[in-house]
Parts: C-alpha cells; sequence; structure tokens
C-alpha cells in the first residue's frame, strides 16, 4: 500500500502511543517508559510496556507487541487499513482517498470491487433457482425444510454444474458485467487452469450460502453439495475484502437481536434453521474453530453465549475451547443440551422451534455443565470412585474466580454428594493455592523456553541455529531502532549483507520486509509490519527491538561483529550439512571474500 510520503509519521506524531493505550490501559510511568496490565492476556503483575521514545510497546508477559497502529489492530479487531483509518478518524486527518478502498500489501485489487462482485455472485446464484439449470438447487432447499422466505432472507443460491453442462453461465455473466479476471480471481469466485490458463468458476454444482459482514457488504460464500461427495462444504478463502477469523455467518442479522444472549452454531444449516424458528440471535463461525478475533466481536455485542454445537468428541473439544475464549474476554457462555438429535437444524426439524425454546432456556451455564459431566462420569456408589469425583470437583471449584460463586457452588456440591461444606472449601482453598503455584511455575517456563527457542512457532529454526538466530537478531533490532543504518548494511563497500545469508526463515522474511519497504516507501516504519506480518510476529520484531535498548551500544561495529557471526555460522552450517571437503570450504570462503 502506497501512503503519500511522510504520512504515517504525521499519523504517529499525531497519536502519541501513549495517548492512544491510556485509553485502554491503565499506565504508569516507569522511568522513561511506562507500564501497565497486559490487555491481551491476563495478568497480575504489569509486563505491558510502552516507550514513548520509539513508538512502540512490548508486552514481556505474551510477546504482543508493536506499534499505535498494531496495537489498534489487535485492540479493536481491525486490518491495517482499518486500524490506519481508526487513527485518522481519533484526531481528525483524512485518510488518502485512494488508499481507503484498497486493502493491504500483496493485492491491489480494491476492497469495494471484491464486494461488488459477491454481491453480484449472490444475485447471479440466487437468480438461479428459477432457471432450469438451478432447479436441482432449489428442489434440495426445499427437502431440506426451507420456505421460499427464508431463501429469500438468507439470499440463498445455486451454482449450476457448468462443467457437466459445458456451458460458462457464471463466466460470461460477470464478465459481462465488468468484472476482470484479475478481480474475478482476487474475489475467490474463479481459480485459472493450470492446464490452458482460463478462468473457471470455483463454486460448481453447489447450493450456495452468501456470507454477509456486519456492514452488509457480501464477502464470501460456503457452497454444499448436495449427496455424499467431498467436500460437503466449500468456503471461500480470505480475500482482500473478507477475514475468516473475524467473520461471523449471519452477524449481520443476529447484531440487533443478541444484546442479551447469542446462539453459537456449528453450521449454516443451524443458523438458518434457528432463525426460522423465530430467533435471530444466531451465528456459525465459518467451517473453522472459533477463534479469539471471533469471541471479541461476539463480546461486543452480547452478554452471554450459548454453544449449540455437536455432542459428539469433536463439537465437545470445540466448545471447551469457545468456553475458554469467550470466558477471556468476558463473555458468560452456556451449553447447550440437544438430546436426540445431532445439532440444532435436526432438532428442530424433529422437535419443534418450542422444544428447542425450552432446551435454550434449560442449558446450563458451563460451570454446572462441567460438574455434571464429572459426575456423571464417576459411579457415586463406589468409595473410591466417589473420592476420585470430589478430587476432581474440588480442582474445577478452585478454578472459579470470585468467592461468591465458590460459595455458591460448593454449598451445591456438598450438598449433592453429601460432604460437609467446610471440609470441601478448605479442599478447595489448597487447591486453589496449589493451581496457582503451578501456574506460576509453568509461565516461567514458558517464558524461558521461549527465550531458548524451544517450541517457537514463529520462528521454528531458532533451537537448531542458536548462535545465528541471536546473531542475526541483534542486526535486526538494530535496523529496526536506526533503520537509517540499512544502506551501509547492505552497500557493497560496506557489510555487504544479503538476505540469503540469514539462516533462519522467520529473520530472513523481516530483513527482506526490512528491505521491500525502503525500497517502496523511502524508509522503513514499524507501522508497516501490519501489512506482511501477523500480530504475533510483530511481538515478536517488536521483541528484536526492546531487547537492543536495554544495551547502550547499537551501531555499525555491533552490526558488522553480528554479521561475521552469521557468516561463520553460514559456513559452519553448510560444512555440517554436506560433509564438505577442506577443498569445497576454501572455495566457500574464497567465493564469500568475492575471489
Ligand atoms: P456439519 O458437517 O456439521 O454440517 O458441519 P451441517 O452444518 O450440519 O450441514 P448439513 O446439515 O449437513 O447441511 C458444520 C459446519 O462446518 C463447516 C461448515 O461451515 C458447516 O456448516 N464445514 C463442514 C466445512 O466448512 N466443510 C466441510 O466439508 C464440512
Ligand atoms: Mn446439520
Amino acid at each position: 500500500m502506497a501512503l503519500p510520503e511522510g504520512f504515517l509519521e504525521d499519523l504517529k506524531f499525531r497519536n502519541p502511543i501513549e495517548d492512544v493505550i491510556s485509553s485502554y490501559v491503565s499506565l504508569k510511568r516507569a522511568g522513561s517508559n511506562l507500564v501497565g496490565l497486559c490487555p491481551f492476556h491476563n495478568e497480575k503483575s504489569p509486563s505491558f510496556t510502552v516507550f514513548p521514545a520509539t513508538r512502540g510497546f512490548y508486552c514481556f508477559g505474551c510477546g504482543a507487541g508493536g506499534d499505535a497502529i498494531t496495537f489498534i489492530m489487535k485492540a479493536e479487531n481491525l486490518d491495517y487499513i482499518g486500524a490506519v483509518e481508526h487513527l485518522c478518524k481519533r484526531v481528525g486527518m483524512e485518510l488518502p482517498e485512494d488508499d481507503y478502498t484498497k486493502k493491504r500489501g500483496d493485492s491491489d485489487v480494491k476492497k469495494a470491487r471484491v464486494f461488488a462482485a459477491n454481491r453480484d455472485a449472490a444475485r447471479f446464484f440466487h437468480d438461479m433457482l428459477s432457471k432450469p439449470e438451478g432447479q436441482a438447487g432449489l428442489v434440495y432447499l426445499r427437502s431440506r425444510g426451507l420456505s421460499d422466505s427464508v431463501i429469500r432472507r438468507f439470499g440463498l443460491g445455486f451454482a449450476p454444474d457448468e462443467f457437466t453442462l459445458r456451458k460458462n453461465l457464471f463466466l460470461d455473466h460477470m464478465l459481462g458485467l465488468g468484472y476482470t479476471e484479475k478481480e474475478l480471481l482476487a474475489s475467490f469466485l474463479c481459480a485459472k487452469s493450470q492446464k490452458n490458463g482460463r478462468l473457471y468458476p470455483i463454486f460448481r454444482n453447489r447450493v450456495m450460502f452468501p456470507v454477509i459482514d456486519i456492514t452488509g457488504e457480501v464477502v464470501a460464500f460456503g457452497g454444499r453439495v448436495m449427496d455424499d461427495s467431498k467436500p460437503k462444504y466449500l468456503n471461500s478463502s480470505d480475500t482482500p475484502g473478507f477475514k475468516k477469523s473475524r467473520t461471523l455467518f449471519a452477524m449481520n442479522y443476529a447484531k440487533n437481536a443478541c444484546a442479551e444472549r447469542l446462539i453459537l452454531c456449528e453450521g449454516y444449516m443451524d443458523v438458518i434453521a434457528v432463525h426460522a424458528a423465530g430467533m435471530a440471535n444466531a451465528v456459525a463461525t465459518l467451517g473453522t474453530a472459533i477463534t479469539a478475533e471471533q469471541a471479541r466481536i461476539m463480546a461486543r455485542y452480547t452478554k452471554e453465549v450459548v454453544i449449540a454445537y455437536d455432542m459428539d468428541d469433536a463439537g465437545r473439544r470445540a466448545a471447551e475451547k469457545a468456553i475458554h475464549l469467550l470466558d477471556s474476554v468476558g463473555v458468560r457462555t452456556k451449553i447447550l443440551k440437544l438430546n436426540g438429535a445431532k445439532d440444532p437444524d435436526e432438532f428442530i426439524r424433529k422437535f419443534g422451534a418450542d422444544a428447542f425454546r425450552l432446551r435454550l432456556d434449560d442449558s446450563e451455564n458451563q460451570f454446572d455443565y462441567r460438574c455434571s459431566t464429572v459426575i456423571a462420569s464417576h459411579d457415586l456408589e463406589d468409595f473410591n470412585d466417589r473420592m476420585a469425583c470430589i478430587a476432581e470437583l474440588t480442582a474445577l471449584l478452585a478454578t472459579l474466580h470470585t468467592d461468591v460463586e465458590r460459595d455458591v457452588y460448593i454449598g451445591r456440591i456438598s450438598e449433592k454428594l453429601g460432604v460437609s461444606r467446610e471440609s470441601l472449601k478448605n479442599d478447595v482453598l489448597r487447591s486453589r493455592k496449589r493451581q496457582e503455584k503451578s501456574r506460576e511455575k509453568e509461565e516461567t517456563r514458558r517464558q524461558i523456553q521461549q527465550s531458548a527457542g524451544y517450541g517457537d512457532r514463529i520462528n521454528p529454526e531458532r533451537s537448531k541455529y542458536r548462535r545465528a538466530a541471536s546473531a542475526e537478531e541483534s542486526v535486526l533490532g538494530i535496523l529496526l531502532l536506526y533503520p537509517e543504518l540499512l544502506q551501509q548494511v547492505i552497500a557493497k563497500d560496506g557489510v555487504a549483507l544479503r538476505e540469503e545469508e540469514f539462516l533462519t526463515a522467520f529473520n530472513r522474511r523481516v530483513f527482506a520486509f526490512l528491505l521491500q519497504c525502503t525500497e517502496e516507501h523511502g524508509h522503513f516504519d514499524i507501522g508497516y509490519l501490519g501489512e506482511a506480518f501477523t500480530d504475533e510476529e510483530i511481538g515478536r520484531i517488536t521483541g528484536m527491538m526492546v531487547a537492543r535498548t536495554k544495551l547502550t551500544k547499537n551501531d555499525m561495529s555491533v552490526i558488522r561483529d553480528n554479521a561475521a557471526v552469521l557468516r561463520a555460522e553460514g559456513i559452519r552450517e553448510k560444512q555440517h550439512s554436506t560433509e564438505a571437503t577442506t577443498e569445497d570450504l576454501q572455495n566457500l570462503i574464497n567465493r564469500r571474500r568475492g575471489c
């Protein structure tokens, strides 16, 4: 994305990071920095640090980090350009018109064109239902019990079986409306044949469920086969106008009906069935497990989520994850128990809307649900089993956060199991202390591991090339602090460091991005990281920079020394991996020296 020269600097100058963040976190001065409780993970002592001088933030607990723009991305759940726009609004700056509709980095297809293409596609699929080529779709949807008005309300449709029909209905239609090949590809509506380079529609012979975002734009589709073939559902991938992890099916309707309660289903058909039964507060994720971003979106609109997942093993695990994510954003959760049916759609078809509504009111909160699962899995008549059950419940009770909650449940459970309230209470307190200790231990272990590079998801090669990675990070850290040194670092008569000399892929990518950014924008700014890296990755990159701010010497000589270490490690690695002869090694060294 090409924002005008100086625009980001101006934006960040007018949005000092400490001001931006202090509307979310209460910050206290600590020397030249500010600290507070991290808004991105639960903590009791502040490890979240804001660095006004470098205009960055970093959490030493969870590794989140970045600048004002990436902070807003995370906190407000926005994409890069959305965050830029948010900060513009905050200080009354204009966002350059041309970039407003564009999305991030790699694609130059405008978001507005992607929306328009998806909307026209949805209309095409819907209209098919009244054409001969679409009758199979209409018959299928009706066979699933959907009325014409529900079909219309959700804009359901049908993508014809073009390969069998030997027709180009969809493509001709879209090209006729003026969409370019590039736009159809970027919108995930068409793909290009490897064989003959021709465009063909991605969705064929499937009933179509359009996904509409909160602002009313058609952003994606789910397409279902009408038989048992696989995959059952095909979903749009992310496009310049769509991020699966931040979208919920039917949220466009549910957002106006869910202040008290939202029903989270697994599938498109479940959501539609619940809506058809007169409850507009149902949503579903799009073929993936719930993400933290989706949990935050739900938290914005509702107080309570009833989880209506299939109750098989996979569904139970998914429910556990949902409970955990929703819990951490402060949303109450309940589990819907549907006996006699595998999902809400089937339940409503079998037992009717009223029965479903009754179940809803009867749904257990997640704690009751967990307790009853524990109790059900033990034989209370058997002494040993009964003791095991009490031990498990004690551990569960210890996870409750407030004294009031604990009191209520201790009362209930002591009654149910016939144990004294006092002794249960003591057990729970002991268990809480133990849990606290092991949590602390776990946290320390995680931090140690992270700094050692074990189990490192962001840079998995870090533990393999420890010395090299640390040299790379020193170079990158200094360059992030002083981007103006980059020219000397790459200059032939300077250090002449090249991208290929980085041993770990992640650090190599960061270096390549520094180069690319400098080329494109004339300079580097952490703000640009949002174009190419995930939040977690930006955290890691910021960490490299923060690590250097703690050291006194950050100049070309340090870069030179670390580049030398990196080169030596590179040679050692080559030697190691190919068992090179001394001759090869000599050649290699000569080549590096430029002979
Ligand atoms: P289910 O297999 O439970 O389907 O998948 P369903 O919603 O009950 O659909 P019907 O009743 O068989 O028509 C639940 C959800 O998981 C995603 C879809 O979003 C689906 O609605 N899914 C499932 C996929 O994305 N791909 C698949 O192949 C299967
Ligand atoms: Mn189903």
